[in-house]
């Protein structure tokens, strides 16, 4: 994780927030410092708590704004995603 100033991620909206796995992810690795960028799949309820939730976990990291995608829009939205990534640098 050393060599990464910037962690862009990604993670489907479940029960409000992301799954058991990346609570994980973020509990075990250093952020401070770091930059995250999270990305979210949803079928309704955008990021939910999820940011809420990394900037609990990663006091220390600076957590972009993010973007959250429908599920069944995720096909039709390359120019999206692509000017989120190119808008945070
Ligand atoms: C266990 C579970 C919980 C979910 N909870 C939510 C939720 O709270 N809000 C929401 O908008 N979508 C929720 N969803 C829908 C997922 O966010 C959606 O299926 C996913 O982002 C789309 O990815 P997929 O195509 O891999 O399923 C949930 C899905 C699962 C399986």
């Amino acid at each position: 994780m050393d060599q990464y100033k910037t962690i862009i991620l990604g993670y489907p909206n479940w029960w409000g927030t992301f799954p058991m796995a990346v609570f994980t992810f973020l509990e075990e690795y250093e952020f401070a410092g770091k930059r995250i960028l999270p990305f979210c799949t949803h079928e309704g309820s955008g990021p939910g708590e999820s940011e809420r939730d990394i900037r609990k976990l990663c006091p220390d990291a600076k957590v972009l704004p993010g973007l959250a995608i429908r599920g069944g829009s995720v096909k039709g939205s390359g120019d999206t995603i692509k000017s989120w990534i190119l808008k945070n640098g």
